[in-house]
């Protein structure tokens, strides 16, 4: 072993010894409900596909058509040569989708949340609001950022209420995961609007779990709660969940949007995402909008799922939407359930720290509209024979 090993192989034994590491299981099949996983065909509760759009045929077919005729890369990043007219059809989609003025592209949410948070909240006289449950991403966004960072209590809109009103900072940004993607609960975004609104702040919004599946032909979380597109507001959504593909955007008002093309350094200093991929979106958003029936049918899964686990020595989470955590609490437990579960040929994470806090180690039940009742007929049978 090299000297500089020493250390990393310290920390790895310290991950096992907590029950802590993490592996890969490698696919053999696309993204679905039937996956082929290490030999073995599994029924997957697993992915982010909650509309079963990953492995559509018209968005494959428009992924191929589009490499076709633009190539496979796009050659540079947007500010220098690598802004290609899908790239432009897919922003003025996004746009006109959700209701707001303007729209930039990313190749993915991790990245467009880098560029939101600490290019609107940058200098140490300006402070970020942030639940505390936000996803990695955004916490990372933060730590970017030299303003000042308050995490409240999740969902807790009085802490959030007296830390503004205790804060001198010349710029104030709230910033909140919309549906939580580990606890799948909402957040109580026309609260968040009002604070904002009576604090001066702009609101920031990752919608990377509702976008698609909730609100009005999938618009989202704020159609959802009808939330206006405001100027101080900044909507970042996910395009590898819902949408099936991959990426992400930030949608706002004109000058917001042109603040973030001029600064935000996770756009300009990256290459722009295959154009095919956007070609590929602007299906897949098709898709979305016309997908009412998918919506409906996953909302009829969910409330089956919740009555089918009612009474199982495990609690669900309460949530509405297509993630449903079972709260299991030791590592080793969640782990060994879902090691059950997958020896009956289901697919289920296990979520442990640091996704999620000590000792809320869960097993994160994902539902798609790929799902059959019998799907969830059979994972709630054999969770209750493991009961
Ligand atoms: C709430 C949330 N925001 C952002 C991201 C990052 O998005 P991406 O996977 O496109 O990087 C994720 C998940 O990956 C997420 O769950």
């Amino acid at each position: 072993m090299h000297a500089l090993e020493i250390s990393l192989t310290a920390e790895l034994e310290r991950l096992a010894a907590a029950g802590l590491t993490r592996y890969r299981r490698l696919l053999d099949s696309p993204c679905g409900t039937r996956a082929v996983v290490e030999g073995r065909a599994v029924l997957a509760f697993a992915s982010n596909d909650y509309l079963g759009l990953a492995a559509h045929p018209d968005i494959a077919r428009a992924l191929a058509d589009g490499a076709m005729k633009w190539g496979a890369g796009s050659g540079a990043s947007h500010l220098v040569s690598g802004h290609l007219t899908p790239h432009a059809a897919l922003e003025a989609r996004l746009a006109a989708f959700t209701g707001f003025a303007r729209c930039l592209t990313f190749s993915t949410g991790y990245l467009a949340n880098l560029a939101v948070t600490p290019t609107l909240a940058a200098g140490r006289d300006d402070a970020i609001f942030a639940d505390r449950l936000n996803h990695a991403s955004l916490i990372d966004a933060a730590q970017l950022s030299r303003a000042r960072h308050h995490r409240y209590p999740h969902g807790d809109m009085a802490a959030l209420e007296r830390l503004l009103a205790a804060s001198a900072a010349k710029t104030r940004v709230i910033v909140s995961d919309a549906v939580f993607s580990m606890d799948g609960d909402l957040a109580p975004l026309a609260e968040l609007f009002a604070l904002a609104e009576r604090f001066d702040a702009w609101l920031v919004i990752d919608d990377a779990h509702g976008f698609g599946v909730l609100g009005e032909e999938g618009r989202g979380s704020l159609a959802h709660c009808h939330i206006p597109a405001h100027p101080r507001v900044l909507l970042m959504g996910t395009l590898g969940k819902a949408a099936g593909v991959g990426g992400a955007f930030v949608a706002g008002s004109e000058i917001a949007i042109e603040y973030l093309l001029q600064k935000a350094r996770s756009y300009i200093f990256t290459t722009a995402q295959p154009p095919a991929v956007a070609a590929a979106l602007v299906k897949s958003l098709e898709l979305i909008q016309a997908g009412d029936a998918r919506r409906a049918h996953l909302q009829n899964l969910i409330r089956q799922l919740r009555a089918g686990c009612a009474d199982l020595p495990w609690q669900l989470l309460p949530s509405q939407t297509a993630i449903q955590p079972l709260m299991v609490g030791d590592n080793a437990q969640a782990q060994a359930l879902a090691q059950s579960l997958w020896e009956r040929g289901l697919w289920v994470a296990a979520i442990r720290p640091p996704t999620v806090p000590a000792g809320t180690s869960r097993l994160r039940i994902s539902l798609s509209a790929a799902h059959t009742q019998d799907d969830v007929a059979a994972l709630t049978a054999a969770l209750r024979e493991l009961a």
